[in-house]
């Protein structure tokens, strides 16, 4: 009988102390979601980015041609980029934005899948804990989105990163905009904490193909150019851990630039609805592969050994095309 107590009050502490490091968010790691692949792991999704301005500046177009895409590729999901809801994201989980800007916009029966999302600066200027809130997943269940997040789907591991309290200027000079920083700060724990996550969920990861996922750019000629911030901090965590490439929104463009010192690929996709901005800056044309001024969204194959990568314009016109393919026995 002594024994028996002593074997449970064992059984409590150690359930208790497994509980409180569960509840301590200092020592929480990013969320982790499973996707599984189609049958030879090979994996196809849709990346678009800034579009939420409820059908107008051709959202519906692009949606419409996404749909029309998305069925010739048997979708397995869609990720977002980010700048979800213009102009200052949502007001609420009631907000009827959400069904104007995504719900009753990408209808199409190709585009019923998961949809992976991050948030921009402009959600960041609305309720920000709305977006995150398991309610409008009860409202369409499509909708996934956290702050910073790992999915593993097949050969693939993609790795989501909160973007929007790395940029100084929102913080130093917001100009007229608020921003929801609740749950950020003190922000430079919350910087290093998240740096070091997706550091660590890096090194650990085992997947063929490394894909890192952001709203602002690290590197790009549009209107927003580099985000200096990102060079410094993130850029080094991806270069250090074979990343093949990073995926973004902010500039309202479809852009390729592949790095020539890394090899890393810069993908824009955030062509989702306001573009036309007319001001790209000279770029290395070595790097530059493609820069499109106008709306449109991006297409993506990947199996063991290659990524096809398509972007599409406005009346889903194959703009751009590249392939990356990868040894079957390198190195991860
Ligand atoms: C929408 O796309 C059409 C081409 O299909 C183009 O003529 C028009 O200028 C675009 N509108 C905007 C606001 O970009
Ligand atoms: C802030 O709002 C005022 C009044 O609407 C406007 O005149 C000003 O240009 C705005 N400033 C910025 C930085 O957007």
């Amino acid at each position: 009988m002594a024994s028996f107590n002593r074997r449970m009050l064992f059984l409590v502490i150690f359930t208790a102390s497994v509980f409180c490091f569960w509840a301590n968010p200092s020592v929480a790691e990013l969320p982790r979601l499973k996707q599984p692949a189609k049958a030879g792991d090979s994996l196809s999704f849709l990346v678009v980015g800034d579009w939420g301005r409820k059908g107008e500046y051709n959202q519906s177009l692009v949606a419409k041609q996404m749909g029309i895409v998305g069925k010739k590729l048997n979708l397995d999901f869609v990720i977002s980029t980010g700048d979800n809801f213009y102009e200052d994201g949502l007001k609420g989980v009631d907000d009827p934005a959400f069904y104007e800007s995504f719900v009753d916009i990408y209808t199409a029966p190709s585009l019923q899948k998961q949809w992976y999302i991050v948030l921009g600066n402009h959600d960041y200027r609305g309720d920000v804990e709305a977006q995150l809130s398991p309610i409008l997943k009860g409202k369409d269940s499509r909708w996934i989105c956290f702050r910073s997040f790992i999915l593993n789907s097949g050969t693939v591991d993609f790795f989501f990163v909160d973007t929007t309290p790395f940029v100084d200027e929102y913080f130093t000079n917001p100009g007229n905009s608020t921003y929801d920083w609740k749950g950020i700060l003190p922000r430079q724990a919350y910087l290093s904490q998240l740096l070091k996550d997706v550091d660590s969920a890096l090194k650990q990861s085992k997947a063929k193909w490394k894909l890192v996922v952001g709203h602002h750019t690290i590197k790009s000629a549009g209107t927003h150019g580099n985000t200096v911030e990102l060079e410094e901090q993130l850029l080094p965590i991806l270069k250090a851990n074979d990343v093949d490439a990073y995926i973004n929104g902010h500039d309202h463009c479809l852009e390729q630039i592949i790095d020539s010192e890394s090899g890393i690929q810069f993908l824009t996709s955030g062509g989702g609805s306001k573009a036309w901005r007319d001001n790209v800056k000279p770029w290395n044309k070595e790097e530059l592969k493609l820069y499109y001024d106008g709306q449109g969204f991006m297409s993506v194959q990947i199996t063991e050994t290659k990524v096809d990568l398509v972007f599409y314009d406005v009346e889903g016109n194959v703009l751009h095309k590249w392939s990356i393919t990868k040894d079957l026995n390198a190195a991860a």
